[in-house]
C-alpha cells in the first residue's frame, strides 16, 4: 500500500512513484503538514521535519505553550482565527455568529479504490488496485459537524487527488463560507507562480511570475471557469525548465467560479490553495446535509514541465475522460461556421459535405443557426426545433443525406442559454437566471437558464433528445457564449441565492451525465466561446473541446502550447479555417495552418467549396497524413521543446510509446535576414535507435538527433513551418 500510517508519531505517508506527501496529527488534534515533494523513503518517524519552537509576538493554542502556534506551523487543512493568520481552507458561519471551529482528528480509514464524487466530476480508476485511497474524518464535537478530507494515490502517475466533504450531524443550521479543495504548505518560497492566463480568443497563455510574500490569485467569477484564467497553476523551481527540473502542478476538476492561490507568509513558507471562489458564495447546511467539494489533481514532476504535463495528459485521457470515444481515434470534421456562419440552407450545406467527403473527411457538423428563426444571434436560443426555411426535411432529412454520402453527421446546441425573442421566453420569462427588481445584463443578446432548477434542465435534456432520438447523430458540439450576471435563481430563499453559481454547474453536469448516458455512442465536444470553459470537469464528459474561437495559425501556436500544459491533445479541437483569417486578418499558407492543426483533434472550418484545385489537393494530402498519424497524435507522448513566448520559434513534437515513431512540429514567426546554423533538437527519442527522417536522407541516430539535431534549411518566408515524420528504421 503506498499508505502508511504510524501510530506511535501519529503521521501519515502518503507515497507515488517518485513522490512523497507527509503530514501528521499535532497536538491540538488538528492536522499538520510536513513535507511535499520527491520520494522519500519511508522510516518509523519523520518528526524532525516538524519544528515547534518559541518566536517573538505570536499567539498560542494553548495557554502556558509559547511553542505551540498553528501561525508556525505548517498546516494540512487550516482555519483561521484560532492562531493562524494566513489564508484558511474554510470558514463555517454558526447561529451565534461564531467563525471558530475546532474540527480534531477522529479516524481514518486507508482502502484500495476510489469513490465517487456524487454529482461531480473527478479522475476514476479503472481497476481497484491502481489507486489507494486516505479517508481522514475530522470532527468538532460543539456543532457536531464532520470534515471528511479524501486523499488518493495514483502510484503509477505520481499523483495525488484531493477533496472535503463537509457533514452537519448537528442541530443548528451551518453556513459555509468557505470550503476549498485543498491547501498545501511549503517549506519555502523560492518558486514561480505559473498559471494559464487570456481572453476570448487569445485563451491559456503561459504566465509566469516570482512568488513574494503575499498573496498572489487567479481567480474566476464568470460562471464558468473562463478564458481569462484556467482552473491550473504550477509552482515551479526557478531554474526549472520544460526539460528538467521540479515543478508542482494543481488542476481543478471544475467548471466553475473557481479561486487558485498561493500566499508567501513571513517565514517564506508557501500556502497553495485551490477550490471554489468563496467570493459570492456560500452553502447552507442543515441538520443531516453534505457538502462534497470538487477534485483538486496534484502531480509532481522532477522532470520539468514536460515531465508534468505528460502525466496530466495520460491521466486526464485514460482516467478522466470516459466513455465510447475515450480511446477511439477522433474523426476529422468539417464545421460549417466559418464558412457559412448564419446563412445556409439544406443545399448549400449538401455542397460542403459533398466536397468534404470527397477530400477525405469524416464527420460534417453543422453548427449554429439551424433552429427556431435564427438568421443572426439575436433569437431563437431555447427553442430547439429545426428551422424548415433553411433545412425543409429537417434535421433527420439532412442528417440521412449526410450519412449517405459516407459521412457522419453532428449538431450544435447551446443547451444553457434563451433568447428573449424566442417561445421558449414566451412560456417561461421565469426561466432565466435573475434576481428580483432589477435589470438583467444581456450578453451576445442572450441570457443564461437557470440550470440550478431542475425542471429546466429536464426540459432541455428532453427537448434535445428528441433530436437526437430522431436522427442519425454521432457528434454534439455543446456551446455556452455568455458569462454569467445577475446571478440568481427564483426558486431558492433569500439565504440560498449564493447557492446558485454551483448549483448552476451541478445542473450543467447533470444534463450531460444524463445526455452521455443516455446517447453514449455520440462524441461530445464542449465549446464556450471557443475555450472559455476548457477545463478538467468538461473533459469528464466530453474528451474534447473547441479550443478557441481563433484559428489563425500563428496565434494557435500560443493557445495550443499553453493548454498543452494540462490538456492531451486528444482534447484540443483545431480546424484550418480560410484565410484573411476571420479574427486577426492574418494570411499563413494552407501548410501551416493544417501543420499547426495536426497537434490536436483535426478539422476544417471553412467553405470548401470556394477553394482552388491545388488547395484542394493540399488538403487531400493534410488528411492522409493525419489518418496516417491520428493514433500517435492522439495518444502519444507530448513534448514542447521551444517556446512561442519566449521567441520566434515554437516547436514540440509527439513520440509513441515504444520510441519507434515521431512527428515533430517547427514553426517560424517571421524569417529572418542571413540565419546562422538552425538547428532543431529533439526529445524523447531512443538514444540508440536508428531513425528514418520522411523526406531526407540516410539516417541518424536518437542520441545524435537529440543533442546535435535536425540541421534545417532557409526558408523564404514569414509563417513558414515544417513536419519531420520520423521511424525507427
Ligand atoms: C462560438 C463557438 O466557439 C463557435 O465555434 C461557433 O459555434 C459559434 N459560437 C456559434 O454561435
Amino acid at each position: 500500500m503506498p499508505i502508511f500510517y504510524n501510530s506511535e508519531t501519529k503521521e501519515f505517508h502518503l507515497q507515488a512513484k517518485d513522490v512523497s506527501y507527509i503530514f501528521k496529527i499535532l497536538k491540538n488534534n488538528q492536522l499538520g503538514h510536513l513535507y511535499y515533494g520527491k520520494k522519500l523513503r519511508h522510516r518509523d518517524s519523520f518528526h524532525h521535519l516538524y519544528r515547534e519552537e518559541f518566536r517573538d509576538n505570536s499567539t498560542h493554542v494553548f495557554e502556558g505553550d509559547q511553542t505551540f502556534s498553528l501561525d508556525q506551523l505548517k498546516q494540512e487543512y487550516p482555519a483561521y482565527g484560532t492562531t493562524d493568520f494566513r489564508e484558511p481552507a474554510y470558514q463555517i458561519l454558526q447561529e451565534n455568529g461564531s467563525r471558530i471551529t475546532n474540527f480534531e482528528y477522529k479516524e481514518h480509514k486507508i482502502y484500495s479504490g476510489k469513490p465517487r464524487l456524487e454529482g461531480l466530476p473527478a479522475v476514476y480508476a479503472e481497476e481497484k488496485d491502481e489507486v489507494t485511497t486516505l479517508e481522514i474524518t475530522l470532527y468538532d464535537s460543539l456543532i457536531q459537524a464532520e470534515i471528511k478530507l479524501l486523499y488518493t494515490v495514483y502510484e503509477s502517475f505520481n499523483v495525488i487527488t484531493r477533496s472535503a466533504k463537509f457533514s452537519n450531524n448537528g442541530s443548528e443550521q451551518l453556513n459555509l463560507t468557505r470550503a476549498l479543495s485543498a491547501s498545501v504548505d511549503f517549506f519555502d518560497s523560492d518558486f514561480e507562480m505559473i498559471h494559464l492566463s487570456g481572453s476570448w480568443a487569445r485563451e491559456r497563455h503561459v504566465k509566469v511570475r516570482k512568488l513574494e510574500q503575499g498573496v498572489q490569485r487567479i481567480a474566476s467569477a464568470r460562471g464558468t471557469s473562463s478564458a481569462h484564467q484556467n482552473p491550473f497553476l504550477a509552482m515551479k523551481r526557478p531554474d526549472t525548465n520544460e526539460q528538467q527540473g521540479e515543478v508542482y502542478g494543481f488542476s481543478f476538476v471544475y467548471s466553475g467560479n473557481f479561486l487558485a492561490q498561493i500566499e508567501v507568509d513571513h517565514f517564506d513558507v508557501t500556502r497553495v490553495q485551490m477550490g471554489i471562489n468563496p467570493f459570492d458564495f456560500n452553502w447552507l447546511l442543515d441538520t443531516g446535509e453534505a457538502f462534497q467539494t470538487p477534485e483538486v489533481v496534484m502531480v509532481y514532476s522532477d522532470a520539468g514541465l514536460n515531465g508534468m504535463s505528460q502525466t496530466y495528459h495520460e491521466l486526464y485521457r485514460t482516467r478522466l475522460a470516459r466513455g465510447s470515444w475515450r480511446d477511439k481515434q477522433r474523426p476529422i470534421l468539417i464545421n460549417n461556421w466559418e464558412g457559412t456562419y448564419f446563412n445556409f440552407d439544406e443545399e448549400k450545406i449538401l455542397s460542403i459535405a459533398e466536397e468534404s467527403k470527397k477530400l477525405g473527411v469524416e464527420l460534417f457538423v453543422l453548427d449554429d443557426g439551424w433552429f427556431g428563426k435564427r438568421d443572426d444571434d439575436t433569437t431563437s436560443l431555447g427553442d430547439w426545433f429545426v428551422d424548415e426555411r433553411k433545412l425543409p426535411n429537417g434535421i433527420t432529412g439532412l442528417a440521412n443525406k449526410i450519412t449517405d454520402l459516407g459521412l457522419n453527421f453532428g449538431l450544435w446546441f447551446e443547451p444553457e442559454m434563451i433568447s428573449k425573442v424566442s417561445k421558449l421566453y414566451e412560456a417561461h420569462p421565469d426561466w432565466l437566471l435573475q434576481v428580483p427588481d432589477r435589470r438583467l445584463s444581456s450578453g451576445r443578446s442572450q441570457y443564461v437558464l437557470d440550470f440550478s432548477r431542475k425542471e429546466v434542465v429536464d426540459y432541455i435534456f428532453e427537448v434535445m433528445a428528441e433530436t437526437l432520438r430522431e436522427a442519425p447523430i454521432t457528434y454534439v458540439k455543446w456551446d455556452m457564449n455568455r458569462y454569467m450576471t445577475e446571478i440568481g435563481s427564483n426558486e431558492l430563499p433569500a439565504d440560498r441565492q449564493r447557492e446558485v453559481a454551483h448549483r448552476y454547474i451541478l445542473g450543467v453536469y447533470d444534463l450531460y451525465e444524463r445526455l452521455t448516458t443516455a446517447f453514449p455512442e455520440i462524441l461530445f465536444e464542449s465549446c464556450a466561446s471557443g475555450g472559455s470553459r476548457f477545463d478538467p470537469g468538461m473533459l469528464y464528459y466530453a474528451p474534447q473541446a473547441w479550443t478557441s474561437d481563433d484559428t489563425d495559425a500563428v496565434e494557435r501556436l500560443k493557445i495550443q502550447y499553453g493548454t498543452s500544459f494540462v490538456y492531451p491533445l486528444s482534447s484540443i479541437g483545431a480546424h484550418v479555417s480560410a484565410v484573411p483569417n476571420h479574427q486577426v486578418g492574418r494570411t499563413t499558407s494552407l501548410e501551416t495552418r493544417g501543420n499547426v492543426a495536426y497537434f490536436g483533434d483535426f478539422g476544417y472550418e471553412l467553405d470548401i467549396t470556394q477553394l482552388t484545385e491545388a488547395e484542394r489537393e493540399i488538403i487531400k494530402e493534410q488528411i492522409i497524413f493525419y489518418k496516417a498519424n491520428r493514433e500517435l497524435i492522439q495518444k502519444g507522448t507530448f513534448h514542447r521543446m521551444q517556446s512561442p513566448f519566449e521567441g520566434n520559434v515554437t516547436s514540440w513534437m509527439v513520440v509513441s510509446d515504444d520510441q519507434t515513431e515521431a512527428i515533430v512540429g517547427r514553426y517560424q514567426v517571421l524569417n529572418q535576414p542571413h540565419p546562422g546554423y538552425d538547428r532543431l533538437l529533439l526529445t524523447g527519442l531512443n538514444a540508440d535507435f536508428e531513425y528514418q527522417i520522411e523526406g531526407k536522407e540516410g539516417t541518424y541516430y536518437g542520441d545524435e538527433l537529440m543533442h546535435a539535431g535536425i540541421h534545417l534549411d532557409k526558408t523564404n518566408s514569414d509563417y513558414s513551418s515544417q513536419i519531420f515524420k520520423l521511424r525507427k528504421r
